[in-house]
């Protein structure tokens, strides 16, 4: 796919929404016709201009193998078009409809332990399935040509959320995939029997045949196998939606593709599915029961910027407010909703979406709100959707404009599988908590950062954080010191540097790859009890307070690195927690802890005044969030999200101040200075 083509199928989705699209999954399958008058005269109320059409429309569209029936798309599209209301059409492949399995049983997923996953839900197929491949592909084919000219049709969705229910089939055509995966990777089974340390339990293949995916077995499976496994699953579910792709950019190559990725997901690796989409879209369902998930949002949108080099994404879901799917379902309070989508289009969102538009009479997602709930128009809940809907429309100079972030933090998919898996020094360091750990100081000092794999370019930012990067390859090692060594600033967090990329230990010491680069080597480690903390005493440049570390210490022995904190009990009384180390024309920090919240929000800041990082607005009240987006002509949008229970009075650059209501948002422009003035 040139460069070229992807910028021109952007520019066309843009220009045909020419502002931040509103909308969400619209299933009129669901309705009598007669309800769809009332849900287009609705949408024009409520301002919505781009809707997901068909996510769940294969078992309409194809009542039985090879007869498709589109009478019913067709009329609704039309209307919707008649409407003004622009498409994101699905594929419809997401859900293989009943006679699909019932004359092809091999093509349902199989759990490790061997259990068939029936038809009857959702998302029943297996990703090797190539029945369930040629039958997708040759319905994605009915699709972009019946619709591909379509003047409503603004991009194609593909699938829906791969891998949320079924992100792994142990089954035997899997299997087969499996090895020939293996084949392509290793050639010959001794490379494989290198790469897994077969030699180990008497584990060694003779040829690629006796292998099988991490089947249940007596106690852990192979770690390198387990890991290969889900780098396999991850690019088996990608091979599908290639597949659909490969069809649309041949009939319908001037219209733009995305896929909905599922939150933060760690069976689907993000980085290696990005560069085959046009642009990336989420489904963010943040849980209002938890006062900080509002964090790991702001996280989530961050890395969606991040996907495709800082382009605008779409939020393609997120719930008007309470889901279905918890084991209580918080309802979003007043306001709730308004601010969540709008952290959305702050961190660069082009398009706000819900699932779904009309609350469903039956089926299993009958109790998920709509943004026309059960009791119709007449609500808190839709008349907030009208108001949102409004006041994004009153915004369009928003759409296509950019976040610029000086800080990165580090994150890789095959780290994530490997740091988690079993028989590990500790259950407790897991990728989602160590992410938010170094992410939440940056989110509260109103910092903005970028995502970055450990291989990608770091020679925009100033400071690059990264956590727990467990696996780290040579490849990885070498960009992180390369970047200190040229005069970046980065901070390293502990289990990092471990092993390869076969989940073999680096020898010698542990940090490995990283030791030159931190100015120290780890010599053991001593993970703590579940409600077990230590105290760190600050000394150095950190200053002479003290915090608190959990979940991990270990035994750091600085070579060429300043000793800026230490652990002051326990058996590693007096030994060193953190390191400052300046390597090159840069310098690292090294944290071998968990500290808690204050801890690490001492060592970031002290990162980023070392290395010059401003915050987008300075003396930030705590509670409010502040990002801001750049448009083409230099106009710049900051954004203020208050978060606290009181008003809030905020200090903006040009000397005025702007008080926020609780849950208040605020846009506030300025525009460059005309040349000469
Ligand atoms: C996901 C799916 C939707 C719906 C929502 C409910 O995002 O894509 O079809 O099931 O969850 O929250």
């Amino acid at each position: 796919m040139s460069a070229e083509d992807e910028a021109a199928r952007l520019r066309r989705l843009q220009a045909a929404l020419g502002k931040i699209g509103y909308g969400g999954d619209y299933n009129p399958e669901q309705w009598p016709e007669d309800v769809w008058s009332e849900d287009l005269e609705l949408m024009r109320e409520a301002g919505v201009d781009l809707i997901t059409l068909g996510v769940f429309g294969w078992a309409q569209v194809e009542p039985e193998p090879g007869r498709y029936s589109f009478d019913l798309f067709d009329r609704i599209i039309d209307r919707l078009h008649s409407a003004e209301v622009q498409l994101s059409l699905a594929t419809m492949t997401a859900s293989p409809p009943a006679w699909l399995s019932a004359s092809h049983p091999e093509m349902l997923p199989q759990r490790a332990d061997g259990t068939r996953l029936w038809h009857g839900a959702r998302q029943s197929y297996c990703p090797s399935s190539p029945v369930y491949r040629d039958h997708a592909v040759r319905l994605v084919e009915q699709l972009a040509a019946r619709y591909g000219e379509h003047p409503a049709l603004a991009v194609w969705h593909v699938g829906n959320e791969y891998g949320v229910h079924v992100a792994e089939c142990y089954c035997d055509v899997s299997a087969l995939d499996f090895r020939r995966w293996l084949q392509e990777r290793y050639a010959t089974v001794d490379g494989l029997n290198e790469a897994w340390s077969t030699d180990f339990w008497s584990q060694r293949y003779g040829s690629f045949e006796q292998v099988l995916p991490p089947r249940s077995a007596p106690t852990f499976c192979n770690p390198a196998q387990q890991l290969d496994f889900a780098r396999f699953s991850s690019d088996a579910m990608l091979a599908c939606c290639r597949a659909e792709i490969e069809v649309l950019r041949r009939v319908t190559p001037r219209v733009p593709v995305t896929t909905n990725f599922c939150g933060l997901w760690k069976p689907v690796d993000y980085w290696a599915w990005a560069p085959h989409l046009d642009l990336v879209s989420v489904d963010s369902y943040p849980d209002p029961g938890d006062p900080e998930s509002h964090i790991e949002a702001a996280f989530t949108y961050d890395l969606l910027r991040s996907l495709k080099g800082g382009r605008p994404w779409l939020l393609m879901e997120q719930a008007p407010s309470a889901v279905n799917w918890r084991t209580r379902n918080v309802v979003k309070a007043p306001g709730e909703m308004r601010q969540g989508s709008w952290q959305a289009v702050a961190r660069g969102a082009d398009a706000v979406m819900f699932f779904q538009w009309r609350q469903s009479r039956g089926g299993a997602e009958k109790w998920h709100s709509g943004m026309v709930p059960h009791v119709g128009a007449d609500s808190r809940g839709f008349r907030e959707v009208k108001a949102l809907g409004a006041e994004l429309a009153a915004h369009p100079q928003l759409a296509g404009s950019r976040v610029q972030a000086d800080v990165a933090i580090v994150m890789d998919w095959p780290n994530w599988w490997a740091l988690e898996l079993d028989s590990h020094p500790s259950v407790d360091v897991t990728m989602r908590e160590a992410l938010l750990a170094h992410y939440t100081p940056l989110f509260e000092a109103g910092v903005t950062c970028d995502v970055v794999p450990s291989t990608g370019n770091l020679s925009n930012y100033r400071l690059v954080v990264v956590p727990n990067l467990y696996l780290t390859t040579a490849d990885a090692a070498r960009n992180l010191s390369d970047y200190v060594h040229g005069g970046g600033h980065l901070v390293v967090s502990c289990f990092s540097g471990i092993v390869d990329d076969c989940d073999r230990v680096h020898l010698g010491g542990y940090l490995g790859p990283l030791r030159s680069v931190v100015g120290a080597r780890v010599e053991e480690w001593l993970p703590l009890q579940e409600h077990q903390s230590l105290k760190v005493q600050l000394e150095g440049r950190l200053g002479d307070g003290a915090c608190e570390a959990t979940v991990w210490s270990e035994l750091v022995i600085p070579s060429t690195a300043a000793v800026v904190g230490a652990f002051a009990d326990g058996h590693l009384a007096g030994s060193a927690a953190l390191l400052h180390h300046e390597f090159g024309a840069g310098t690292c920090w090294y944290i071998g802890t968990r500290l808690d919240r204050a801890g690490m929000r001492q060592v970031i800041e002290a990162a980023l005044a070392e290395a010059g990082v401003a915050p987008v607005l300075a003396d930030l009240p705590a509670g409010v969030e502040a990002t801001a987006r750049v448009a083409e002509d230099g106009t710049r949008a900051v954004f203020l999200l208050n978060r606290r229970p009181e008003p809030v009075t905020v200090g903006l650059p040009d000397s005025t101040t702007l008080t926020l209501d609780p849950r208040g948002v605020a846009v506030h422009y300025t525009h460059p200075t005309p040349e000469g003035l």
